[in-house]
């Protein structure tokens, strides 16, 4: 069963709690928090305090993607609250250090891609860290179009994982809807993120339940 995220970057901050709720509700797997410093992605948005806000309002897992240079100067003020964390492997230099330290304090490590990396950089880590988050769109903003190029690269990483026989779980995350959610799932994601195609939509619910759906492939 593929698991849905969805990310609170296109949540109505106004009614955070209320907005959390509603996805609660309807469903969703998990919470995506978007963490950025306006270094490694052009914009800036939440920082280490929601994360612990977040973790006060639901017991789903808190998943936190850092957008940011030195993510390792972060884990350890976000490992109470987060259950996974996703960094980039383009902003941290001793990746397999890195992954080490979130395991040590709990937490469970997603490497992050983006579009233009090479899964290549990960050969070697893939078995240590929890999961593989592929970005399908350029890392930065919510409500940008899936790129279908990255359907490739994540039917060769999970090629690669099962000829390895690895555990390692692949995220997909921008430009996932209804529509392009069932390509991700055949070329091989376990687990959707989601920001517009839920919290841009009228019917918040009514949008996690069409993109669960949409996800049985
Ligand atoms: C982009 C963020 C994504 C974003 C997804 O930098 O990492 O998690 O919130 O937004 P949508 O689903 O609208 O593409
Ligand atoms: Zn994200």
């Amino acid at each position: 069963m593929v698991k849905v995220g969805a990310s609170i970057l296109s949540a109505d901050y106004g009614h955070l709690k209320e907005e959390i709720k509603k996805v609660e509700e309807a469903g969703v797997d998990f919470i995506h928090i978007d963490m950025m410093d306006g270094h490694f992605v052009p914009n800036l948005s939440m920082g280490i305090g929601i994360s612990k806000y977040v973790s006060e309002i639901t017991n789903l897992p808190i998943d936190v993607h850092l957008m940011v240079e030195h993510p390792e100067k972060f884990s350890l003020a976000l490992a109470e609250e987060a259950d996974m964390i996703s960094f980039h492997i383009e902003a941290c230099k001793f990746p397999f250090r890195m992954v080490r330290l979130l395991k040590e304090s709990g937490v469970k490590p997603i490497i992050a891609l983006n579009p233009s990396t090479p899964i290549d950089t990960v050969e070697y880590i893939l078995d240590y860290v929890h999961g593989i988050l592929v970005m399908t769109v350029e890392p930065g903003f919510s409500g940008q179009s899936f790129m279908n190029p990255m359907l490739k690269k994540i039917d060769k990483l999970k090629t690669t994982i099962l000829a390895e026989g690895y555990d390692t779980e692949i995220y997909v995350d921008g430009g996932i809807n209804a529509k392009t959610a069932p390509k991700a799932v055949e070329a091989g994601a376990d687990c959707l993120i989601a920001a517009s195609a839920i919290y841009n939509q009228e019917d918040v619910g009514g949008a996690v339940k069409l993109l669960k759906e949409s996800a049985k492939f």
